[in-house]
């Protein structure tokens, strides 16, 4: 079956409450039984996440993630059919924060650390995002 890649940006919603390790919990928990893989970076103000699986899952995780209010002004940046998966390891991944190690790959592949989600290259988040889970060690 077809594999799809769907990637999107999204704004914190400070007046929800979020609790990182109950949301990535729950993320490992359904995704694995979905045969979904992926990667979320949240750096205190917006979220980042790449998720990888068959057309139907994907769709239908990416609506109910739409509609969590822990989040707000969400932009779809792709979505399409790829011949392999970037984070076959990784149910979901998580990377938070924006240190200096963090800046400095996002520099690698930008010419500046902060995301204009409007213009950005997916291409280059997803190199960004590869060497962020690189970071991360094994799942
Ligand atoms: C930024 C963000 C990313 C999320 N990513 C996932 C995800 O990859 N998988 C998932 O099952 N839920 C994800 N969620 C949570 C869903 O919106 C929803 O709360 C969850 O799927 C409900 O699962 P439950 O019915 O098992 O409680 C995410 C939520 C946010 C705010």
């Amino acid at each position: 079956m077809n594999l799809t890649r769907l990637v999107y940006y999204s704004q914190r919603n400070p007046s929800e409450k979020l609790d990182t390790a109950d949301l990535i919990a729950t993320c490992r928990r359904n995704n694995a039984r979905l045969n979904l893989t992926g990667m979320l970076h949240y750096n205190g103000d917006h979220f980042i996440q790449v998720i990888e699986g068959g057309r139907v899952e994907v769709s239908a995780l990416y609506h109910a993630i739409a509609r969590d209010p822990r989040h707000s002004n969400i932009i779809l940046l792709s979505c399409e059919d790829v011949r392999e998966r970037i984070f076959p390891d990784w149910s979901m991944g998580l990377h938070q924060g924006m240190s200096d190690r963090t800046s400095a790959i996002f520099l690698r592949y930008f010419s500046t650390d902060v995301v204009n989600p409007e213009i950005v290259s997916v291409d280059s988040l997803l190199d960004v995002l590869q060497d962020l889970s690189a970071e991360l060690g094994a799942s």
